[in-house]
């Protein structure tokens, strides 16, 4: 199914909420620290932490931080450093600084009040729609869609919502499905009498996704929604939600001389900056023809014996190109000349380039580039 066209009727959005209600009532999470005492305060907190960060790293944070600021006010008043103190350890450090915005907003321009509406909501920072929907549901218990990384997964599985969420048009056709989805009016439970399950709706959907339609090998034979999943019945959970599109980066080609005598290859020193900077590598050329002239200018001390060898080319990658690595064996042995001249590096017209034959039984303590040890290792 294409993204822009998952079209949800209401007897299966029905089917859907029934089930992972049946599930929540089961097995869903219900003693977690943030679960009990509800306010929006203490939501608002626990859903920045979970931001980016597992359940269990949070809680001792989580506690920490409610024992130090009880409430909004008090947290509006705390020298950052503190708040930055507590957060220690967590990361995103952004999230700490917006809180503490967000609560002297509440604390000095909203009364102290949380705003009970995803618009109002996103208004503070650190908030987004998701965050806002979240807070709404679990804190006023009123209706409203989330879409965090565990409902994402499990609706772009379950609806095969094709893309990467990155996208916006996938974000768009996920945040429908989300909607739909969400339950809207009370719903009988099982004595026929009507309840507000906003709460346990959020809370199903995040559940489901940290702990049943995981990122790799989701438990589908116990999950309430297999009957009508998509990617199930195909198969094809694993991709789902789509990934983010990689670049195509580009190849650069280079030889790598391998000169080599008694046993002993010629290594030379990367300049301290740029790639591989200061560790030890292999003399590097970009034309073949160009090797004849390169020997005589820079060893002139090194007799040849025997053809230059090539051999296949290895591919490295880093993370914005390959490169493509052609190694040359050179065979040589010390002649008796004057020694060569002072070397200078390509584009650098200062610095000598230290070298050093390195004995592959006796290896100096060197760095040494990755790709370069492979080919010491192959070719030695
Ligand atoms: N991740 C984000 N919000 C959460 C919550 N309320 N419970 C468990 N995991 C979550
Ligand atoms: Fe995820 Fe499997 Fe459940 Fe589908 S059936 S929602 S893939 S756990």
């Amino acid at each position: 199914m294409s993204s822009s066209n998952t079209t949800i009727h209401h007897s299966q959005a029905k089917s859907f909420v029934k089930r992972v209600l049946a599930w929540y009532a089961l097995h869903g999470r219900k003693h977690l620290p943030w679960q009990q005492n509800i306010t929006p305060y203490r939501v608002w907190l626990s859903e920045i932490m979970l931001q980016q960060t597992q359940v269990d790293t949070v809680i001792p944070y989580f506690e920490r931080f409610i024992n130090h600021y009880p409430t909004v006010q008090a947290l509006a008043k705390a020298p950052q450093d503190h708040v930055l103190h507590l957060w220690t350890g967590l990361g995103y450090y952004a999230r700490a600084r917006n809180l503490h915005k967000a609560a002297q907003v509440v604390t000095e321009q909203l009364n102290g009040q949380f705003p009970d509406t995803v618009e109002a909501l996103s208004e503070l920072p650190g908030i987004g729609r998701s965050t806002a929907g979240a807070i709404v549901s679990l804190a006023h218990q009123q209706p409203a869609a989330i879409l965090d990384g565990n409902v994402k997964r499990v609706l772009a599985r379950h609806y095969a919502v094709e893309g990467w969420p990155g996208q916006s048009a996938t974000a768009n056709a996920l945040w429908q499905v989300a909607e739909a989805l969400n339950p809207k009016q009370p719903i009988n439970d099982t004595n026929g009498k009507a309840q507000n399950y906003s709460r346990a709706y959020t809370q199903v959907m995040m559940d489901l996704g940290a702990t049943v339609c995981t990122r790799s090998k989701p438990k589908c034979t116990e999950c309430p929604l297999a009957s009508s999943c998509q990617a199930y019945a195909a198969g094809s959970w694993a991709n789902y939600p789509g990934k983010k599109p990689k670049k195509a980066i580009p190849v650069k080609q280079t030889f790598m001389l391998l000169l080599q005598k008694d046993g002993q290859t010629l290594l030379e020193e990367r300049p301290a900056s740029g790639i591989w900077g200061g560790l030890w590598s292999l003399p590097e050329f970009a034309e073949l023809s160009t090797l004849p002239s390169l020997l005589k200018q820079r060893w002139p001390h090194l007799k040849t014996h025997d053809k230059a060898q090539q051999h296949p080319t290895v591919r490295h990658t880093f993370s914005h190109y390959h490169l493509d690595i052609t190694p040359i064996t050179q065979a040589v042995t010390a002649q008796a000349v004057a020694q060569p001249k002072a070397r200078y590096s390509a584009g650098d017209t200062t610095a000598q380039q230290a070298e050093q034959w390195y004995n592959p039984n006796q290896p100096a303590s060197i760095g040494l580039a990755a790709p370069v040890k492979k080919l010491l290792g192959k070719l030695q």
